[in-house]
């Protein structure tokens, strides 16, 4: 009987063994570039998976509606059976369970605007699978401010609405532009900053509109802007200075931090209201270099990011998830005009709204946080 029991529990360690093993083969795969950092993945290309995704719009409840792309009727499936395949690597398929206990006892804060919300509602709607979120907090129209509770890990998620992540004001009906001050970070999240352990900074496409600029309480210069006494200055360099601001306040304390570079959008010159603004089913092949407004935002961070993390050396936790590449192949990850409900239930209009810009859930935005389970595992060894 204890021989039994011995041989039986013997068994059970080598097929756990072999279990490590195998995943410690794709892991060793991933890191096999160089042990410091990921292998490229940015370089590579998007294969047919016929997995498909981890989740839908029936069962996560936390995904916005004008991305919810299924439930709004949009009649093609085949953009959600697709991998990404770096050339040097594999990216594994986004493991739940893993992704809470690399953050058990930890608090994930999401900054931004609403990349930062659609990556974070992936992000849940992939834990949900597994764990169930407690909604704990809701606060701001339009679900600004939310936190959960993932109870089974101890486990914290919060997003936060910060769409320079610097100081400031929105235009509003009072005020016809935004105003920044680039020199401190947004109180609300500024004020929680010591509660988070990770967080997620995901910013861009706000800057572009008119603004004005301040630093130490004097104007800097404005962007698209009537005011006659202001000079315009454009907005790449406020956009450097508004990054280099937070990753400064919030790569401390070996906090880890994460910028997802500039998401790329595809309207490609058309207008937003024009039929098949973004009606492409498949991504494109590689190949596709980036340009113009891509390039030139994903630098400004990736510049930004080096030079904190020269500044600061060893001790900071920072990381560009280098999404900018990998997204602008997929221009059939958008809702177009699946962003209101069955658009052409009345027949086709000449004129459709259409979103070319945020991105499908379930969708591309899913492998970013593929992408990101990897970094974080990284940090915890
Ligand atoms: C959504 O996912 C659930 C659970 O995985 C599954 O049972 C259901 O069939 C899916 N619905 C659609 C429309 O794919
Ligand atoms: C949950 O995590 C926090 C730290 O974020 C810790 O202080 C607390 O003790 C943990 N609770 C449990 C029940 O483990
Ligand atoms: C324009 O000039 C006026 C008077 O000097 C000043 O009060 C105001 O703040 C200036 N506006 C901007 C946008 O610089
Ligand atoms: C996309 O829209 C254009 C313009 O309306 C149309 O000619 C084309 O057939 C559409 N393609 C798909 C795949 O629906």
């Amino acid at each position: 009987m204890i021989q039994y029991g011995f041989v039986y529990i013997r068994m059970i360690l080598s097929i756990y063994i072999l279990c490590l093993y195998a995943e410690e083969k794709t892991q060793e795969n991933f890191d096999r570039k160089t042990e410091e950092s990921l292998c490229d993945y940015t370089k590579g290309k998007w294969v047919r998976d016929h997995k498909g995704p981890l989740y839908n719009g029936s069962s996560c409840g936390t995904i916005k509606d004008g991305q919810n792309c299924l439930r709004h009727g949009r009649p093609d499936s085949g953009y959600l059976y697709w991998k990404w395949k770096p050339n040097q690597c594999d990216i594994p398929r986004f493991d739940a369970n893993r992704f809470l206990d690399l953050m058990r006892d930890k608090h994930l804060a999401f900054i931004g605007d609403s990349m930062a919300r659609n990556q974070l509602e992936s992000l849940i709607c992939l834990l949900s699978t597994v764990s169930t979120p407690d909604l704990v907090y809701r606060n701001g129209e339009d679900n600004k401010f939310r936190r959960w509770r993932f109870e089974s890990h101890n486990v914290t998620v919060s997003v936060y609405w910060s769409p320079f992540l610097v100081a400031g004001l929105e235009k509003s009906g009072k005020l016809d532009h935004n105003v920044l001050h680039v020199d401190r970070v947004n109180e609300r999240w500024g004020n929680d900053l010591e509660r988070f352990d990770t967080v997620v900074v995901s910013v861009g496409h706000w800057f572009l509109h008119p603004a004005v600029y301040y630093e130490s309480g004097s104007v800097l210069g404005c962007h698209s802007c009537e005011a006659s006494n202001c000079t315009e200055i454009g907005f790449f360099d406020i956009f450097r200075k508004a990054i280099r601001t937070t990753l400064k306040a919030v790569a401390r304390n070996r906090r880890e931090v994460i910028l997802t570079t500039f998401s790329p959008s595809h309207f490609e010159g058309r207008p937003w209201d024009s039929l098949g603004a973004c009606n492409m089913t498949e991504p494109y092949e590689e190949g596709k270099v980036l340009e113009g407004l891509d390039l030139e935002m994903r630098r400004i961070e990736m510049e930004e990011v080096a030079s904190v993390r020269e500044a600061k050396g060893a001790e900071v936790r920072l990381e560009a998830l280098d999404v900018t590449a990998i997204s602008v192949l997929r221009p059939d990850g958008h809702p177009g005009p699946y962003m209101y409900e069955f658009p052409f239930k009345n027949g086709v209009p000449e004129r459709v709204h259409n979103d070319c810009l945020h991105w499908c859930l379930p969708g591309p935005v899913d492998t970013w946080n593929e992408i990101m389970i990897e970094m974080l595992r990284r940090w915890r060894v």
